[in-house]
């Protein structure tokens, strides 16, 4: 059995995550922890190399399937090489995005069968489940809004919106369908006062 604490951040590109993350860390180093800080895709080297292969513009043709399964390959390295090890040892592990992830993005996103996701990701996350999920939730017109401002691009196209609501939509769901895990955090607010609550929810898991 598991000892630590799995910790996953989730939310659509630009919903603070990494902002978030930062501040998460920060409050288990207070208290003496040494924090295990990870991320999906990558994470190991073997997973990073998935990631470059999903993440690369010039692999037009992915199939979804394709996709969903690379996703769930680069996990399973991830649990294996890292996350079930450092749990083992009683260690705080926080991982920017995880199994949730796939059901927004593949699932809701890709349309891939919920039912098929679940099961391809069984072996992969060997019996490992986050203790606690922060789902930062913003409008995806303002999340992507923020990513434009940070990147410098300069238009929201229609096809990416409408696939971003879609995601939005399946976090929703999924938050909805395991409420004491996945915490629906409002993060149309400033970096603080969702930091505030975060800290909430972080004291009563790990006091
Ligand atoms: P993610 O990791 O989810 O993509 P980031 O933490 O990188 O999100 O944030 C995306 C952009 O929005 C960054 O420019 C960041 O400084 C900014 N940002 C983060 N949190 C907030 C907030 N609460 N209010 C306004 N802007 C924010
Ligand atoms: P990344 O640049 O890390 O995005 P972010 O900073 O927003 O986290 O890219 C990760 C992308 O991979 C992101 O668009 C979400 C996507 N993703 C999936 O589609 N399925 C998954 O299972 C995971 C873990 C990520």
């Amino acid at each position: 059995m598991a000892k630590g604490l799995f910790i996953t951040i989730e939310g659509m590109d630009g919903s603070g995550k990494t902002t978030q993350i930062e501040k998460i860390k920060e409050y288990f180093q207070q208290k003496g922890y040494e924090p295990v800080l990870t991320r999906e895709p990558g994470g190991t080297k073997i997973s990073e190399k998935i990631r470059n292969i999903i993440l690369d513009e010039s692999n037009t043709g992915m199939s979804p399937v394709t996709e969903m399964l690379l996703y769930a390959s680069a996990r399973a390295q991830l649990v294996f090489e890292v996350i079930k090890p450092a749990l083992n040892q009683g260690k705080v592990v926080i991982c920017d995005r995880f199994i949730d992830s796939s059901y927004a993005y593949q699932g809701y996103g890709r349309g891939i069968d919920l039912k098929f996701i679940e099961n391809v990701n069984e072996p992969a996350l060997d019996n490992v489940m986050p203790d606690i999920t922060f789902f930062f939730d913003i409008e995806p017109k303002l999340a992507l809004a923020r990513r434009i401002s940070a990147t410098g691009a300069d238009r929201i196209e229609k096809e990416k919106l409408e696939f971003h609501e879609r995601v939005y939509k399946g976090y929703k769901d999924r938050a909805a369908l395991f409420p004491h895990r996945i915490k629906i955090i409002n993060a149309n607010r400033s970096i603080e006062e969702i930091s505030e609550e975060v800290r909430f929810w972080l004291n009563k898991v790990c006091p």
